[in-house]
């Protein structure tokens, strides 16, 4: 297959083309407006084979989306491209909107008209994966899970952006015919993720002997996954999953934000035994909370596991060690994704957008 990869230079977008490029013999075209959050540099082992392509347009830019599909004539497109940081869509809606919602738009409408441009072999085959997330149904109390049924209710500017794509996506399967299929995924971690999340910020924070905020209590429950836990799921929903359903992903892996912190903190006191912020659990600050925050996420994949066979390789435990030892191996990669513009400050606060305005 080719297959059009958006958002291909961000975290879980090159964590799909490497095992693309790595574990099977499809061809990959990442389209990817290199925000600051898309790195070429994730992809620098695959970069010079013959089935991988990489292609610098926004999709916003439907002229430029429109000139990719007549060059490439994809089988398939998986659409990973977003705004993702939820502090940033409080300091900063707009470009959330923009990319989230019209960006999608332009995606299904360029699709469509593809789409009839093909063969019927090739249309039957054809199919639009549309990658999203959890934070779509809003939060859960300390009980219960989400499913493929439960009701949208988001929170914050992110996931309001998400869950406006997910309608948009299945009103073009339902009204258009569009082979559509959409996951909703729990948080994502592992290498190669811009250390403005949790887990790279803490690792990194740590290692320098900085603060490590937690927001509020610290008490928020999200379930974490292997990011190449995730990459295989979504090729596998790809693949094997039927046009027109939603796949719930998720790690079975509930932790509290305080409980990882910890947790990282143990491990560098064991990996990096002469950092100067040991022990790094000293360091442990806890700021104000993010506004809107939600108190706690969990999915229930029994879905996908039940009907494709899919389930993560990783523990948590298992995971973590690996992302923080590659944290540890991968300081230049660090050094360079931090272009000056993003020192790991806290963003997205009320208190922030009123100093602003001031
Ligand atoms: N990270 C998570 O935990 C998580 C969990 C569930 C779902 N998701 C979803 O998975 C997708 C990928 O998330 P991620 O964490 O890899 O994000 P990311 O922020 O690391 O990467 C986003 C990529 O999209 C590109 N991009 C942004 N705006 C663009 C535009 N207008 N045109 C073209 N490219 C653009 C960026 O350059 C970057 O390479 C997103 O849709 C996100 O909502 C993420």
């Amino acid at each position: 297959m080719k297959i059009i990869v958006t958002g291909g230079a961000g975290f879980i977008g090159s964590a799909v083309i490497r095992q693309y490029i790595n574990e099977t013999d499809h061809e990959v075209i990442n389209l990817d407006a290199l925000t600051y959050a898309g790195n070429l540099e994730s992809l620098a082992g695959v970069e010079a084979d013959s089935r991988y392509h990489f292609e610098h347009v926004d999709i916003r830019d439907s002229e430029g989306v429109q000139r990719v599909f007549d060059r490439h004539r994809p089988d398939a497109i998986m659409h990973l491209a977003a705004e993702s940081h939820v502090d940033r869509s409080i300091e900063g809606p707009a470009e959330f909107i923009m990319t989230n919602i019209v960006g999608t738009y332009n995606l299904l409408d360029i699709t469509r008209r593809y789409m009839d441009t093909l063969q019927s072999e090739k249309k039957a085959r054809f199919r639009f994966h549309h990658v999203s997330t959890d934070e779509v149904y809003g939060d859960l109390d300390a009980t219960g899970y989400f499913t493929e049924e439960t009701a949208y209710e988001p929170s914050s500017p992110y996931s309001a952006s998400k869950a406006s794509s997910d309608h948009l996506v299945r009103a073009w399967h339902r009204t258009f015919g569009l082979p559509v299929v959409v996951t909703n995924c729990s948080n994502n971690y592992g290498g190669y993720q811009f250390p403005e999340k949790l887990i790279p910020l803490v690792t990194l924070n740590a290692l320098e002997g900085k603060p490590l905020p937690v927001y509020g209590d610290g008490k928020q429950v999200r379930d974490w996954l292997h990011v190449d836990d995730h990459a295989r799921a979504l090729r596998l929903v790809l693949e094997k999953g039927v046009i027109g359903e939603t796949y719930n992903i998720g790690g079975h892996n509930e932790k509290t934000n305080l409980e990882v912190v910890r947790g990282i903190c143990a491990l560098l006191d064991e990996l990096a035994p002469d950092s100067p912020g040991k022990p790094h659990a000293e360091l442990i600050t806890f700021v104000t909370d993010r506004p809107g925050h939600d108190v706690r996420y969990a999915i229930d994949a029994g879905k996908i596991q039940r009907e494709l066979g899919w389930k993560p390789q990783e523990t948590f435990d298992s995971g973590i060690r690996k992302t923080v030892q590659w944290y540890l191996d991968n300081g230049e990669w660090c050094r360079h994704v931090q272009d000056g513009s993003y020192q790991r400050e806290r963003l997205g606060t009320i208190e922030n957008k009123r100093a602003a305005a001031e």
